[in-house]
Parts: structure tokens; sequence; C-alpha cells
């Protein structure tokens, strides 16, 4: 296989190195990772695979489900498999969405464009972020669903103007990111003095008079992100968009409960990628406590860590309605534009697929907790 690599508008040397990558056998997203590592320049690289601190909370999002043990069925006619879904009363072809992640553009030129067309192509929604480096018009023209992932800023009028462009976007939904009132320490990032080209841009965040270079704008936005959130802030949401409502970044059943209270759509049971609080539990083991505690008042998306099929029916069967995809993709896209997107994406729904034969299941209804193996207590 001979992956082509276009870079004709970003100053990326680094990549100019490395046009073709030959002979690679990417069969499954760790591939795909060590291919995006020799594909990316380092920092770019730091800066999508990186968490926080000591890197715990990221190690032990894979560990906890590789700790998960399946108890497959027998006997149950797996001949036909069906990954159909239904989130937010539509159905979906799979239980699976692309999280939001910024600035896309560090991985291909055609950033979340690329992301968006392979997205597309699949079915898969794609949570675009706040912080893309590809305008939400851009990415919902390719086609939809787009959902928009919001961070709120101090200035609310600046944040009101974004959520109002994502509307008339054509956005399905937003999601509200709650997990950030400050900035994770990042040190990994501080010793390569990580860097974003002056070429890449932030123009969701388009504001006159400020600077549009992601450099000076995170800078800013930074500043900005405002710390002072509270519940009551889903109202103030709710008074000028009627877009059904996300919150990411709850690991709590009591914060669960509380949004279940406050309406909201769903909830993104989620710890940021282990790039926020170290040592915060992972969600997969967070997920059961929470779907307890909600029940059916709300639906659930869970991110973190998933790299296999088994791992997306793991999150399935403790209760997850679907899952969100935060590295995989943008390793796809890293080594791929948009054919490594379409490709990550199939290599997942194709594991799924997988053990869902294997585990005796032919929908993703079947997909229950005692699939997962307990311990007998002693
Ligand atoms: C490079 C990168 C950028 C991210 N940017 C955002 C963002 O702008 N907004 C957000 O809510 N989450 C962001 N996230 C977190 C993801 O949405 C998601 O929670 C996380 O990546 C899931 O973990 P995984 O990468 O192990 O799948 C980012 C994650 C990465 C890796």
């Amino acid at each position: 296989m001979t992956l082509i690599f276009s870079y004709s508008n970003l100053r990326l040397s680094a990549f100019i190195c490395v046009p073709f990558i030959k002979n690679m056998n990417l069969l499954n997203i760790y591939d795909y990772e060590r291919a995006a590592a020799e594909a990316m320049p380092e920092t770019f690289y730091a800066y999508y695979a990186g968490g926080v601190a000591d890197n715990l909370t990221l190690h032990e999002n894979r560990a906890a489900f590789d700790r998960l043990k399946l108890l497959p069925r027998i006997f149950r006619d797996v001949s036909h498999i069906s990954l159909e879904t239904e989130l937010m009363g539509v159905k979906r072809p799979s239980p699976t969405l692309i999280a939001p992640a910024a600035m896309h553009k560090l991985g291909h030129a055609d950033g979340e464009l690329a992301t968006a067309r392979a997205a597309h192509s699949l079915g898969v929604p794609q949570i675009l972020s706040t912080l893309s480096s590809v305008a939400v018009e851009e990415v919902t023209a390719v086609g939809h669903p787009v959902w928009f992932q919001l961070y709120i800023f101090r200035d609310r009028a600046w944040s009101q103007a974004i959520v109002q462009r994502a509307v008339a976007a054509g956005c399905e939904a937003l999601v509200v990111t709650v997990d950030v009132p400050v900035q994770g320490l990042r040190e990994n990032l501080q010793r390569i003095n990580f860097s974003i080209p002056a070429e890449i841009l932030l123009p969701n965040l388009n504001r006159p008079g400020d600077s549009q270079d992601a450099t000076s704008l995170l800078h800013l936005v930074n500043q900005n992100f405002d710390p002072g959130l509270t519940w009551q802030d889903i109202d103030w949401l709710r008074s000028f968009t009627d877009l059904p409502i996300w919150v990411k970044g709850i690991l709590r059943a009591d914060d669960a409960q509380r949004a279940a209270a406050a309406g909201v759509q769903g909830i993104i049971v989620s710890n940021h990628g282990g790039r926020q609080l170290d040592t915060a539990v992972t969600p997969i083991e967070a997920l059961p406590a929470i779907a307890t505690a909600v029940g059916d008042q709300i639906e659930l998306i869970l991110d973190g860590g998933i790299r296999r099929g088994s791992d997306v029916l793991k999150a399935l069967a403790l209760g997850a309605n679907a899952v969100s995809l935060g590295r995989a993709p943008l390793w796809g896209l890293a080594v791929n534009g948009e054919a490594g997107v379409r490709h990550v994406l199939q290599i997942l729904h194709n594991e799924l697929s997988n053990v869902m034969a294997q585990c005796g299941c032919t929908t993703i209804a079947e997909l229950t907790s005692d699939l997962i193996f307990k311990p007998p207590q002693i």
C-alpha cells in the first residue's frame, strides 16, 4: 500500500521528508498510531498522543478496558450482525461517533474536512471542536450529521455568537465540555516547547480585532475559558438555542443525575482522554454507576481509550448507548487523510461485528452487562 500526503498549504517540513509510507500493514488502530508517529512532526504527534502530568489516567483508560474479560454466549445463530443503533431518536448505522479534537490540520492539510468526508460516508456523527482548524460551515457543507462541541468563554456574547453560527450551519446537537475549568498541566508539551504553525487558524472563533492564528487564539481562549460555570449555564444555553444539549466530561453518578434533572439530551462519560485531571477515574470504570443512576432518563456516550471493537462492545454492555473516538481517527487522518479516517472507522466496525458474533450477539440491544465476567466475591 502506498500512502500519499499532501501539504501544499502548510509549512510542515518534517512531513515532506516522509512523503510515502510503503508496505505498511495497517490492520488495527495501534498500527495506525505507530504509522502516525512516523509520519507526523514529533511535537504534533506529542500533542495528539499526550496526556497530563504523569500520564497515569491516559494509560489507565486503556488498561481498564483490558482488565475486563468477556463471557461469550454460544449457539446463538450469528449469521447476520447489525450495528444499527438509535441515538437522539435517529437510526444510525453504528454506535460510534468522532469525538471533538482541536486542530485536525496538525494531522493533515485537509484537517476536519477529511474527517468529515470519511465520517459522512459511513453515517458516523462528527462532533466538531470549538477549536477546529476548519470553519463549522465548511464542515457541515460536507454533509450531516455534525454536532458542535462548545467551550463556554467568559465573554458570553462571544460564546453565544459561536453557538448561533453552529445552529445556522445545521449542527444536530450541542456538546458542552465541562471538564476544563482550567487547563490540565501538560508538562510533556511544555518540555518540548510545543508550538502551532502560523498557518493554522481557528475559524470558529472569528471575532473582529482578534488575531486568527491558532497560537495566539489558543492563548486567548485559555485565558477566556470560564472557570465560573455552574448548572445554571445549561439554562443560559437554552435561553437562545433549541438544539439538544449534551454535557461532556461527567464521571460521577450524582453529576449524571443532576444532568438528567437539568433536562439534557445526554452526557458523555469522559476524562478528556487522560488530558486533564491525572488519576481521575476511567470512563469505563465510572460507567456502571452512572448507568444505574440515570436509567433510561438520558442517553450515554462513553469516550476514552477505545482502540478495539471489543472496547466498544464492553462500553455498550455496561450501559453506553454509543462511544466516541478521540485519537483513533486522528491517527488515520495523519497517516492517510480522509481514506485513513475511513479505514480506522471500518476497522473498528469490523472488529465490533467480529466480537459481537463471537459473543453470540446479533444486535446492539443484545449487548448487556452479563457479557462482562464478574469475579466471584470471596
Ligand atoms: C488532540 C486532542 C484534542 C482534543 N480536543 C478536544 C476539544 O477541543 N474539545 C473537547 O471537548 N475534547 C477534546 N479532546 C478530548 C476528546 O474529545 C476525547 O474526550 C478523548 O480524546 C477520548 O479519548 P481517546 O483519545 O483515548 O479516544 C481532545 C483530545 C485529543 C486527543
